[in-house]
């Protein structure tokens, strides 16, 4: 191989790889994406995507028991019920079929903490009196023992090491995020080292406790009940850590923060709630701040610690959000622009050395 042709091939390595280094070149688009191929089905039909939907359905505890691998493409009874529990937790209309509202509910960025547990903490269990008193408690209700109710959180290593976002700016959101529940009870947050009651990380993929994680959107983060204390988050969510997330340029933006609040809800007891205005709730859409606790949260939370006598109450729920539908994982034209630009200079630079 000629030397020109040598340098040319080796630059334009150079360039894909940083193309596909930080984010990918095809990127991942959100994995549910094909449930939108679904939509109007009903009982009795065949789909060889329903499968998949029976899978989804299934680690978010609405079918329960039976081997994943023997999911067939039968919208049979037990998907119809399925789905009409998943339409009453989310208040969309029971239809037990997948019209479109319902269809566009399931693809949503959403917490990977199931909905129904061992067959319980169905989110629309109890009776619904103005959009209060719909949270929930894991099964037997676990919290934190009065004897610690001054908790400790500490950053794992990996959370550095794979996404980046600097330690101060990670020290900054999770602070105002427990600020968050601090302000409605008596608990308090302290940031340590080593030997910390709650423990937050980036992971990526299978990373050793059952719940994969699968990529850009899908499941964005998950935490454990009482007193497990370990929060994981999806290392390979476009998390946007400072700046205005509502303008970010890629369209699969997820508001860390507004996570952050979500999962300590878990942490400290809470399971999902069917009210969307709830920081409980199970989803939240690309480009969306959600970070004030709303009246079900603060009951939720209160009913299980107490109150702070200082709270003023629950401020109304500022949802800042892209009214669009179409929570696709590309990228905006701010991500290409930089991309071509870096390949132009690299390209440039190579027809210099030639
Ligand atoms: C949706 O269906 C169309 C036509 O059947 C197919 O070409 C496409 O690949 C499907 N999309 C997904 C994401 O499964
Ligand atoms: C499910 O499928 C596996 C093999 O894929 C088989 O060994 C198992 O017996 C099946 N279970 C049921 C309940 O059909
Ligand atoms: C529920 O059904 C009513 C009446 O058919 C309809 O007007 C409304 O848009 C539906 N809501 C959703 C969320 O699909
Ligand atoms: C579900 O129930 C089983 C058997 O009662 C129990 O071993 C398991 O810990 C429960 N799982 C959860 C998440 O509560
Ligand atoms: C409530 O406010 C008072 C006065 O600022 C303070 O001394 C007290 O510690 C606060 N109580 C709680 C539970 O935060
Ligand atoms: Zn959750
Ligand atoms: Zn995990």
């Amino acid at each position: 191989m000629k030397l020109s042709n040598f340098i040319a091939t080796l630059l334009l390595l150079i360039c894909i790889h940083s193309v596909s280094a930080f984010p990918p070149l095809f990127p991942n688009v959100n994995p549910w994406d094909a449930f939108q191929n679904l939509s109007g089905c009903h009982l009795g039909d065949r789909m060889p995507g329903l499968p998949d939907l029976k899978q989804y359905l299934h680690d978010f505890g609405y079918i329960s028991g039976q081997s994943p691998a023997n999911f067939s493409d039968s919208f049979d009874d037990e998907l119809e019920a399925a789905i009409k529990t998943y339409q009453k937790n989310f208040r969309l209309n029971v239809t037990g079929a997948l019209d479109p509202s319902t269809i566009d509910q399931m693809t949503l960025p959403r917490c990977g903490v199931p909905d129904i547990i061992n067959g319980t903490s169905t989110m629309a269990s109890k009776s619904s009196l103005h959009g209060r008193g719909l949270y929930t408690y894991f099964t037997g209700n676990p919290r934190w023992p009065p004897s610690q109710s001054q908790l400790t959180y500490a950053f794992t290593s990996t959370s550095t090491s794979t996404v980046s976002i600097s330690v101060s700016t990670l020290r900054e959101i999770f602070s105002r995020a427990f600020a968050r529940w601090a302000d409605a009870t008596t608990l308090t947050f302290t940031e340590v080292e080593n030997d910390a009651d709650i423990t937050i990380g980036f992971f990526s993929g299978d990373h050793g406790d059952g719940e994969p994680f699968d990529g850009v959107l899908g499941t964005l983060a998950h935490a454990f009940s009482p007193t497990d204390g370990r929060f994981h988050l999806d290392a390979a969510e476009q998390w946007v850590a400072d700046g205005d997330v509502t303008t970010a340029s890629s369209d699969a933006a997820i508001d860390l923060e507004s996570v952050a609040v979500h999962e300590i809800g878990h942490l400290l007891g809470l399971g999902h709630s069917s009210v969307e205005n709830a920081i409980m709730f199970p989803t939240i859409r690309t480009k969306t701040k959600k970070v004030d606790l709303a009246a079900d949260d603060v009951d939720g939370i209160q009913n299980l610690y107490g109150k702070n006598p200082n709270y003023t109450g629950a401020s109304p729920t500022t949802t800042v959000q892209q009214r669009d539908t179409s929570d696709g994982g590309g990228h905006g034209l701010g991500w290409w622009r930089g991309m071509v630009w870096r390949c132009i200079v690299v390209v440039g630079v190579g027809a210099l050395v030639v």
